[in-house]
C-alpha cells in the first residue's frame, strides 16, 4: 500500500552532521547524541545506529520506555535517561543498564530498593538556572546526604541544562557553567547542548549532549550553512481539479479562489502533524514549483493552489518539508520552533531511510 505521506531520512546527512559536530569537540568530551522523542521525529533506533557508528559513545532519551526500545533493537552503548522515571521503572533501568538523571531523594530510594549492582552509575542533575529539573543550591546538602547513604549508587557525573544555549552573548550560559563547575566539586560534569556545543565547544565537559544540529539545524547561520537537514516530508496528490472564481476551499470556506484556480489536494493533514496554523503562510512544492496552501488544513487533507505546477496529476509527490522548505521555515509560518515541527510529524507517517 503506497503511503499517503511519508518522510525520507538521509543517513548520509545524519553521518555528515555527526562528523561535523564531533570534529568540534575538544579531547576528552564525548558526543552524547540526543535521540529522545523518536530522535526528533527521525526514528530513534535508526538514528541511534548511525550516531553510534559515527562515534557517539552515549545516546540520550526522555524516558525508560525510550531507553528500553533502544536496547530491544540491539543498541549497546551508554544511554542517559534525561527526564525522570517512576518507582516501578527502577528495576527496568537497572536491568537494561540505562543511566538515570537523578535530582530527588525519592529517586535515590527507588533505585536502592531495586538492588542495583555495586557502583551503579547515576548522573546527578543540578538546576543552575532553568528552574525545571535539578537540585537547587538549597536542596544540595540534603541530596548529598541521601546519596552518601546510598551505598550501591555512584555519581558518575553531575550535569545541568542550559536555558539560553542559543543566546549569542552567552552571558547566562557562562553563569550556568560557573554554577555547575562549582557544584561539581571536581567531579566530571556536562552542560553543553547542541547550540552551545557549536558556540562554546572549548568549555568541554564529559559529554556534549547534542540534538538538533545532528538532524541538520542550527540557529547560527555559519553552522546552519554547513549542516544538512536529514528529513524530507512528502505527500501524494489525491485530487486535481479546476474551481471557478469565488469558490470556497476547505472548512469554513475561509479561502475563496480569487480567480479560476487549479486546486490540488494532498494526502496530509494535521493528524500527520501538518499543523493547522501553517496556513495561511505555508507553501508546498509541486513539480518543483511553489504551491501555496489554500484554505484550512484538515485532519487528513490539505488543498494547495497548483497554478504554477507544470502538469499536476493524481499520484504526484508534493514536498512539504525538504530542500528549500526547511523545518525552520515551517516553524516561522506556524509561529513555533523547528523542534516542534519535526517532533510533531506523527507516528502514523512512515519513515523511510535512504543512503
Ligand atoms: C537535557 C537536555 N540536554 C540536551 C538536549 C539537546 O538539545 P538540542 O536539541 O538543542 O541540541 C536537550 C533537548 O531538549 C535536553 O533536554
Amino acid at each position: 500500500m503506497p503511503a499517503r505521506n511519508w518522510v525520507e531520512i538521509s543517513r548520509a546527512a545524519l553521518r555528515h552532521n555527526c562528523d561535523y559536530v564531533r570534529r568540534r569537540l575538544p579531547p576528552g568530551t564525548e558526543l552524547c547524541a540526543v535521540v529522545k522523542a523518536d530522535a526528533y521525529g527521525h526514528g530513534a533506533v535508526e538514528c541511534g545506529r548511525v550516531f553510534e557508528a559515527c562515534g557517539a559513545g552515549w545516546l540520550a532519551v526522555t524516558s525508560v520506555e525510550e531507553g528500553v526500545r533502544l536496547r530491544a533493537a540491539g543498541l549497546g552503548g551508554r544511554v542517559l535517561v534525561l527526564a525522570g522515571f517512576a518507582a516501578e521503572e527502577a528495576a527496568a533501568l537497572i536491568e537494561h543498564r540505562l543511566t538515570p538523571a537523578v535530582w530527588d531523594a525519592a529517586q535515590v530510594a527507588w533505585l536502592e530498593a531495586a538492588r542495583p549492582p555495586q557502583g551503579f552509575p547515576i548522573h546527578l542533575k543540578f538546576d543552575t538556572g532553568m528552574g525545571r529539573l535539578g537540585v537547587t543550591e538549597e536542596q544540595a546538602p540534603q541530596v548529598a546526604a541521601t546519596l552518601a547513604a546510598a551505598a550501591r549508587l555512584r555519581v558518575e557525573a553531575v550535569f545541568s541544562h542550559l536555558a539560553m544555549g542559543e543566546a549569542e552573548d552567552g552571558i547566562f550560559s557562562r553563569q550556568q557553567h560557573r554554577r555547575l563547575t562549582a557544584a561539581a566539586e571536581g567531579r566530571p560534569w556536562h552542560l553543553l547542548n547542541g547550540e552551545a556545543t557549536l558556540r562554546f565547544a572549548a568549555w568541554g565537559g564529559m559529554l556534549a549532549r547534542v540534538g538538533l544540529p545532528l538532524y541538520g539545524y542550527s540557529a547560527q547561520m555559519e553552522h546552519a550553512a554547513q549542516l544538512r537537514p536529514a528529513l524530507t516530508w512528502k505527500a501524494r496528490v489525491v485530487s486535481v481539479k479546476e474551481l471557478p472564481a469565488g469558490h470556497g476551499v476547505g472548512y469554513g470556506a475561509r479561502y475563496r479562489a480569487p480567480a479560476r484556480m487549479r486546486a490540488a489536494t494532498l494526502a496530509v493533514g494535521y493528524a500527520d502533524g501538518y499543523r493547522r496554523d501553517l496556513w495561511p503562510e505555508a507553501v508546498a512544492l509541486l513539480g518543483g514549483q511553489p504551491a501555496p496552501v489554500a484554505g484550512a488544513i484538515s485532519m487528513d487533507l490539505t488543498t494547495v493552489d497548483a497554478g504554477q505546477a507544470p502538469q499536476p496529476a493524481v499520484g504526484d509527490e508534493a514536498v512539504l518539508l525538504g530542500p528549500g522548505l526547511s523545518a525552520t521555515r515551517l516553524a516561522g509560518w506556524a509561529g513555533t520552533l523547528p523542534y516542534e515541527i519535526l517532533c510533531g510529524i506523527s507516528a502514523r507517517v512512515p519513515r523511510v531511510y535512504v543512503d
